[in-house]
């Protein structure tokens, strides 16, 4: 019997349009292959929400994702709005998102595709083989704790205020997903805090050992968060999984991204405890190559993959996108972004219809 699955689209600003249609038109073909029907519905957010309606999150965006099983997201921001006080602007629909949906965790993998080892700025030896996910705590920590502001002082200064706060129970949950994640993958755990200086890491660190209990098979290590973006860089393949909070999950998911060489390429996915996940590029909008056909539309391919295995159990047809993806490879496609000498360069939708073909 066909599955059915309603899906919201996200394209938001910048080249977010181009290749979440790529995607769509990837999940129709897998779709019929396995039997699956997809609906899809578009909502606004970022830029162009700020357009239509003057908010970067329109409420009826967050309903409707909250209907749907899965929503799929591409990229917000751009030049336009860069400037437009901070309520009002694309990432704070984003932020409002993660909050709205209770999206507590972000993963982020960083994998090395042998066909594009030569883009890292790494040497080959130190990258080859690196197959990283970073498990990013997204609804708490500084981003989102209070007080938070920019206040007169006694003197009439201005102080600018954010609060990094943890509970024991936002901690926990992400904690415990951290495992089960090592689990499925080579059951290495690695905690990222800043234990040395900070109360908040203290707590995160003393949660961590404890829910490590429960997780007898995973191998857990701790790391301040100044020496794992060293070790990062210096030899990655020590690392299999990482957990940590928000900001330096920012922080080190763009450098695991960077060590690939192909940001273009990364896909990522943010859960809930049992609401729809948003799946999303770990790229931008990237506004200067807006329009132009220019944009490498995989790393929304592949977060329509994470869909498909992390959102909606359908891991067959998430595997046949990640093959398709190797497949295109493997013939030589390249956007611009990830080309190289003697490789087929083609546009986003060139892109598609290769892997269409492959499908
Ligand atoms: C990310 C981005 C966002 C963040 C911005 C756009 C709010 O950098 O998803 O990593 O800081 O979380
Ligand atoms: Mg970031």
């Amino acid at each position: 019997m066909t599955k059915k699955y309603r899906i919201t689209l996200l394209p938001g600003d910048g080249i977010g349009p181009e290749i979440i249609a790529v995607a769509v038109d990837v999940l129709k073909v897998v779709g019929q292959k396995c039997d699956l029907e997809f609906s899809f519905d578009e909502a606004l957010i970022g830029g162009a929400a700020i357009d239509a309606t003057g908010e970067p999150l329109p409420e009826a965006t967050l309903v409707k994702c909250r209907q749907s099983d899965s929503v799929l997201l591409a990229a917000i921001g751009g030049y336009k709005w860069d400037n437009l006080p901070r309520e009002q602007r694309p990432e704070t629909g984003l932020l409002g998102l993660r909050a709205g949906l209770d999206l507590f965790a972000n993963l982020r993998p960083a994998t090395i595709l042998p066909q594009l080892i030569d883009a890292s700025s790494l040497k080959r030896e130190i990258v080859e083989g690196v197959d990283i996910m970073v498990v990013r705590e997204l609804t708490g920590g500084v981003y989102f704790g209070k007080p938070k502001g920019i206040f007169a002082t006694e003197t009439g200064e201005k102080r600018g205020v954010n609060t990094m706060a943890y509970t024991q129970s936002e901690i926990d949950r992400i904690a415990k997903l951290g495992f089960e994640t090592a689990q499925k993958r080579q059951g290495r755990l690695c905690s990222v805090d800043k234990a040395n200086v900070l109360d908040v890491s203290q707590l995160w660190r003393d949660r961590v050992i404890a829910i490590a209990k429960d997780y007898p098979d995973v191998e857990l290590s701790h790391l301040y968060v100044d020496n794992a973006a060293m070790q990062l860089v210096r030899a990655p393949k020590q690392f299999d999984t990482i957990v940590t909070g928000n900001l330096f999950g920012d922080i080190l998911s763009d450098a695991a991204a960077m060590l690939t060489g192909s940001i273009g390429m990364l896909p990522s996915a943010s859960l809930s405890a049992d609401g729809p996940g948003v799946y999303e590029p770990v790229h931008g909008s990237a506004p200067d190559i807006a329009g132009q056909d220019k944009a490498n539309p995989l790393a929304q391919v592949l977060s329509a993959a994470m869909m498909l295995r992390y959102g909606l159990n359908e891991p067959l047809a998430a595997t046949m996108i990640e093959e398709g993806v190797t497949k295109v490879l493997d013939a030589g496609y390249r956007t611009g972004d990830i080309m190289s000498a003697g490789m087929i360069a083609t546009g986003c939708k060139g892109m598609g219809e290769a892997l269409l073909k492959v499908l």
